[in-house]
């Protein structure tokens, strides 16, 4: 059977429509339509090449979800051998591998092309006249595994590239990877299917690659970054001549190339480049271990060719490293102001990407179980995705024989009180009241930035005055006199008129929001207690909520209600609540009078600017509201708010025929 023109047309045109929208989700991550139409444009493909099999081609969009499971990966050769790189680990070594270049092409001045050296695995991919036909993993350079059909399921990697004027033939190289934020969250998935968790996301972007079913890789978030070529064929002349032109020249072909890549006029622009993406590491959504620096020119890369291992004109200047090896001295135990017992070790001290790291948090006892840590262990430390230090495990092989057991404190070291455990909570907690540990932490955050934001009585004081017994409760701060001071090691007349000073001026103007996060009940923040602080005048309205009541307020679930209603039940809380008011510590509040859950279910986006308020505010009270923000324009949209400037949503939204209110209009609906 012949199929009627039109449905090929049709079928044609489809795929290029939801190739295109493919490229603006996954690789500019900047969609143009709204899901439901996304799904509607896909659903139709999927129907007409199930009515007309003729017209099946493998890399029609609707084949990303992977295709028949294989029993193993073939072999497949590289056209051009796929190098390694040679490795630095200092800016004089940047500096000597110029002087080299120069030494091989004298006279010559070269400028450079610097990106991320991404953590991964290197793959190429190549395409017969803007088709996908292949790809291959890196193998031993020469020869590697034919990953064609797990390749075919990534979302990022067009199978048709975007433009007709490309290369006839095309071998891209580059990374395949897994951020950070998709690392996290299939982990957390592996966890709940009983699965083992990946040790880093390179080894899970791997291992999904390597996946004989097809179908498997197409479920995990792995992502390619191109970042050069293989063998390339033009129908005429050579398009590109640097390497600047060939990562351009890919992004405008629909590939995703290596983020943040930069010109560098000369040797010192990459040597400050170094140190940018030094700085910026950890804040970037992917894991680097360095920057790769390429020669820009392509007719000088060729003329300085290559080792036996490695190109002249390419080098990876790798970054300190982030992990390290030291010795377990020993496990103290703190005790936070909710009376929570934290394990933390206690390190030699070991340089990590520049800064010296003593003590890792080792969150709690099942932790250290899981971890199988022992005292005087030799053991691997990180500064992980964030910057904070952890211990990662014990190095098995290190050990003596002489590594001690540790035993979690059944007694608060603080106090001596039993410790218990809440619920199915696994952390360990002092219930002890008048614990000093819990007071002294308390007080701490009472005085911080959290809290009332009492300036010059830092954590050294607190502890001072806890400890000399001055204070015994907050509100001991406020009945501190000179007389209490003056007596103390290192104060003067002028500190404590200055402390004082700063704690009755706290006093004045501390808000009801300040306060109620200055108390420290548990699960309650500063965002919490701003809620709090809208909806209640003071803290003895507050203390009348029910947990129910406090349910409806946004953002606030069964388990912070409860918390909340118990902290104002508890008898010694009341007491210090009361206290507060003698003492005139009395912050009251404005009660907002819009009931929440008023825009309940309503959609909304904006275009253009307010003048009232920033995005960010505008898209919290709607969503305080019960609304929902949204930023793709459809049908299901409510509310098209329109500021200065309005871009191209306002003529969609008219099209659509959708309700259009300006800022005015929107004022009065949150209000
Ligand atoms: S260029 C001949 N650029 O690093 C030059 N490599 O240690 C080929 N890598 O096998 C490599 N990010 O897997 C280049 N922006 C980048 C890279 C990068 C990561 C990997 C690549 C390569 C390995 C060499």
């Amino acid at each position: 059977m012949t199929v009627p023109l039109e449905i090929v047309e049709k079928v044609k045109k489809l795929r290029q429509e939801i190739n295109y929208h493919d490229y603006r989700y996954y690789v500019l991550d900047d969609p143009v339509i709204s899901d439901p139409e996304y799904d509607k444009l896909f659903a139709e493909l999927k129907e007409l090449e199930a009515a007309y099999p003729e017209l099946d081609d493998p890399n029609s969009p609707t084949k990303k979800v992977g295709g028949t499971p294989l029993t193993s990966f073939a072999t497949r050769q590289h056209s051009v051998r796929m190098y390694s790189l040679d490795n630095a680990f200092s800016l004089e070594e940047w500096r000597e591998f110029v002087q080299k270049i120069k030494r091989l092409a004298p006279g010559v001045e070269p400028s450079f092309w610097a990106e991320p050296k991404m953590d991964g695995l290197a793959v190429e991919v190549i395409y017969e006249k803007g088709q996908f036909v292949a790809a291959a993993t890196r193998g031993d350079g020469l020869v590697g595994e034919d990953i064609t059909a797990n390749m075919r399921t990534i979302k990022n990697l067009p199978l048709t590239l975007l433009s007709e004027d490309c290369p006839t033939y095309l071998e891209v190289r580059g990374e395949v990877i897994i951020s950070k934020k998709d690392f996290e969250k299939l982990n957390a998935e592996q966890l709940k299917k009983g699965e083992k968790a990946f040790a880093n996301p390179r080894n899970a972007a791997s291992g999904s690659l390597r996946q004989l079913d097809p179908k498997i890789t197409a479920k995990r978030p792995l992502k390619f970054f191109a970042y050069g070529l293989g063998l390339i064929r033009w129908k005429s002349e050579p398009k590109w001549t640097t390497q600047e032109e060939v990562v351009a020249g890919l992004k405008s072909l629909g590939l995703a190339t290596v983020p943040e890549g930069k010109f560098c006029p000369g040797p010192e622009d990459v040597a400050r480049y170094y140190r940018s993406m030094l700085e910026k590491r950890y804040r970037l959504p992917f894991e680097i271990d360095g920057i790769v620096v390429k020669v820009n020119d392509l007719h000088l890369q060729e003329k300085l060719g290559a080792t036996s291992r490695a190109p002249r004109w390419a080098l990876a200047l790798k970054f300190p490293a982030h992990q390290g090896q030291t010795k377990l001295l020993d496990i103290t135990v703190q005790v936070g102001r909710t009376g929570v017992l934290t394990p933390v070790a206690i390190l030699e001290p070991v340089t990590l990407s520049g800064a010296v790291v003593s003590r890792a948090t080792l969150h709690n006892e099942n932790e250290i179980r899981a971890k199988g840590l022992k005292i005087g262990d030799t053991v691997v430390v990180q500064r992980a995705g964030d910057v904070i230090p952890e211990v990662v495990r014990p190095v098995k092989e290190k050990r003596t024989g002489h590594e001690k057991e540790f035993h979690f404190p059944r007694n608060c070291p603080a106090c001596n009180s039993p410790v218990a455990k809440i619920g199915d909570e696994v952390a360990w907690r002092c219930l002890n009241i008048s614990c000093p540990a819990k007071l002294e932490q308390g007080l701490i955050h009472f005085v911080s930035k959290s809290g009332l934001d009492i300036e010059g009585l830092g954590k050294k004081w607190v502890q001072t005055l806890v400890r000399k017994g001055l204070v015994k409760s907050p509100v001991d701060l406020f009945r501190l006199k000179k007389e209490d001071l003056l007596p103390l090691e290192r104060m003067g007349d002028k500190l404590a008129e200055n402390m004082l000073r700063s704690i009755e001026l706290a006093k004045k103007k501390a808000s009801l929001k300040k306060l109620i996060s200055a108390l420290g009940i548990r699960l309650v923040g500063e965002q919490t207690a701003r809620v709090l602080a809208e909806n209640y005048k003071d803290l003895d309205e507050l203390a009348q909520a029910s947990p129910e009541e406090l349910q409806t307020l946004p953002d606030i679930g069964p388990e912070v209600a409860s918390s909340i209603y118990k902290f104002f039940q508890n008898s010694a809380n009341k007491k210090l609540i009361s206290e507060f008011k003698q003492i005139g510590l009395w912050p009251e509040s404005a009660k907002k009078v819009t009931k929440p859950g008023k825009l309940e279910g309503k959609k909304f986006i904006f275009t253009g600017a307010l003048s009232s308020m920033s995005r960010p505010q505008a898209k919290k009270r709607v969503e305080e509201l019960g609304g929902k923000v949204v930023s793709a324009i459809s049908r299901n949209v409510d509310y098209v708010v329109v500021g200065d400037n309005p871009g191209s949503k306002l003529g969609k939204a008219r099209n659509l025929g959708l309700t259009i209110i300006n800022e005015n209009e929107f004022l009065d609906l949150i209000d």
